[in-house]
């Protein structure tokens, strides 16, 4: 599969300190990648060097096919970006705003009146398309700057959180419309802090942490790489002893919420053998048996504690 991005050993100092520390990644072609990290770890730093806004201080980046650093406007030409800060012109339309950005990127008047309708149309815009964008509220405001940076059909798209502060309206919006750029083909660059967000949307997501990055992988395989600790749920038709629990095989700890009881076990299978064998010998006939997955929260959490790489 081609990369539509090629990063290697990115990286970037300020003062003395390192932002973005030598990472290395590929995004495919008619990927949607999830770039994750805690705040501070240099999502937005490694977004801004790939979009040309800053320069590497180390390392080579491609964007289809394009050296960021030799070929700067053949790269820019093939991606839109969504930056974290707005950059929609508050006191213009948003109609002016496209206009400009059509300019910017060479399309021809027809073509960027024709395209930006389209556009506005499609993230519900087009009744407000003369207002100016200081009366927009947040969410307008983040639907019309996707819009902007679709306005010369870009084959990879970069978003650096889009829905972050967007109401849960607005971030259904924004996500279903990136779900549809990329069903048409388009290759999304998404950054974000929400788990949730990227578990439902992305084909793979990098971690960073510290700079670093600390894993790449499809979102269910970082579930499962921590899946060392397994837990079980678990209640019976009557009272049994925590204690007991405990002592079953594998459990590490047993935790009463609600009816039922939360286990740790470092060996499922056997915990639910030994529970099964507990119940019969007790006389507590099991009620509900439930193995938890961990999350994708989980994992994040995880992977970006200092102490537990
Ligand atoms: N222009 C700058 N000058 C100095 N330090 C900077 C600059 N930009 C970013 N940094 C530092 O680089 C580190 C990474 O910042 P960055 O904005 O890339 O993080 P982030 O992952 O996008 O965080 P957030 O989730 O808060 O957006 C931080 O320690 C930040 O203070
Ligand atoms: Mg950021």
């Amino acid at each position: 599969m081609t990369a539509v991005i090629h990063a290697s050993n990115l990286t970037k100092v300020f003062g003395n300190s390192t932002a973005v520390d030598h990472i290395s990644f590929d995004v495919r072609q008619g990927e949607i990648f999830g770039f994750l990290g805690p705040n501070g770890a240099g999502k937005t730093t490694t977004t801004r060097m790939l979009t040309g806004v800053i320069p590497l201080d180390a390392g080579t980046a491609t964007i289809l096919g394009h050296d960021i650093h030799s070929e700067p406007v053949l790269a820019k030409q093939g991606f839109g970006v969504v930056p974290e800060t707005s950059n929609a012109y508050t006191d213009l339309t948003a109609w002016q705003n496209l206009m400009l950005m059509g300019e910017l990127y060479g399309l021809e008047r027809t073509r960027a009146e024709h395209r930006s309708s389209e556009l506005l149309g499609m993230v519900g815009l087009l009744e407000r398309k003369d207002q100016k964008v200081q009366e927009y509220s947040k969410g307008m405001k983040q639907r019309l700057i996707l819009a902007m940076a679709l306005i010369h059909e870009p084959e990879l798209l970069f978003l650096d959180e889009p829905t972050s502060g967007l109401d849960v309206q607005s971030t259904q919006m924004i996500l279903s419309l990136l779900r549809d750029l990329n069903r048409q083909g388009t290759t999304i660059f998404l950054t974000t802090h929400n788990m949730e967000e990227a578990n439902r949307l992305c084909h793979r997501v990098g971690i960073i942490r510290g700079g670093k990055m600390v894993a790449i992988d499809a979102p269910e395989k970082l579930k499962t790489a921590i899946d060392r600790v397994h837990k079980i749920e678990v209640s019976f038709d009557r009272e049994v002893s925590g204690d007991a629990l405990a002592g079953l095989t594998g459990v590490t700890g047993a935790n009463r919420t609600g009816d039922k009881w939360q286990i740790t076990t470092q060996n499922k299978d056997a915990t639910i053998r030994s529970l099964v064998t507990f119940g019969q010998q007790n006389g507590a006939a099991i009620v509900t048996l439930n193995t938890l997955a961990p999350s994708l929260d989980e994992a994040f959490l995880r992977l970006t504690q200092e102490d537990k790489p």
